[in-house]
């Protein structure tokens, strides 16, 4: 499973890379915001950073403007992924960047039909929010496990980007049941490695290892 961030922070990227686990970004206009700094900057400076793929979304919601955007954001970077709104217009987006060879970014997924349509629509990422779904007492996994199994059904090539993750649960999870991406805010990235035991199991062992003889 690759491992995306899910940040504009230059920093956390930075330190993410540093640990050599991160194989792409994932950005929105509320990470992006953020920063306070402008959308290209940001994306421009992560694609120095990280040689994998970097979503940057569109803020149009009309098909003309979305296009538009998607032309502009192809442009600036190979890696660059179009992050498009799951819309009737933004379907429609991108199923002509999917003819263009533009990659795109399906994002706000909250549904099998949804991801169905983005398959459909030649998506290369479908973009599920497994923590917005959690926090209205819905089971976002449950949501992949559909997604995973109807992608199989009829050998969809989109690839299933587990979003919205809020702790180390959702990446087991999204790990257990084979998709393909999960997209991790730093912080649940830095949980991933801890467990109390690991830590007292070492404490032992230095401690222990001061009474080898040297
Ligand atoms: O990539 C989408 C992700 O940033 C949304 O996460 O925590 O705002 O639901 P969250």
């Amino acid at each position: 499973m690759k491992f995306f961030i899910d940040t504009a922070d230059l920093t956390e990227i930075r330190d993410a890379t540093a640990m050599g686990l991160i194989d792409g970004v994932t950005t929105n206009p509320s990470l992006v915001a953020r920063t306070g700094r402008k959308y290209l900057d940001v994306v421009r400076e992560i694609c120095e950073i990280v040689d994998g793929p970097i979503s940057a979304e569109v803020l149009g919601t009309d098909y003309d403007g979305m296009m538009a955007e998607a032309h502009d954001w192809a442009k600036v970077h190979k890696n660059i992924v179009v992050k498009l709104p799951l819309t009737l217009e933004g379907l429609r987006a991108t199923k002509t960047c999917s003819k263009e060879g533009i990659a795109t970014n399906v994002t706000l997924c909250f549904s099998v039909n949804q991801a169905l349509l983005a398959a459909k629509a030649g998506a290369s990422f479908i973009s599920p929010f497994v923590g917005r779904l959690d926090d209205i007492s819905e089971d976002g996994m449950n949501l992949i496990q559909d997604i995973v199994t109807v992608y199989q059904n009829y050998d969809f090539r989109t690839q299933v980007l587990v979003a919205s993750v809020r702790h180390p649960i959702h990446v087991a999870k999204a790990a257990l049941l084979g998709a393909d991406v999960c997209t991790i805010p730093y912080k649940v990235i830095e949980q991933l490695a801890k467990h109390p035991l690991t830590d007292a199991g070492l404490a032992k062992f230095i401690e222990d290892s001061k009474k080898i003889p040297r």
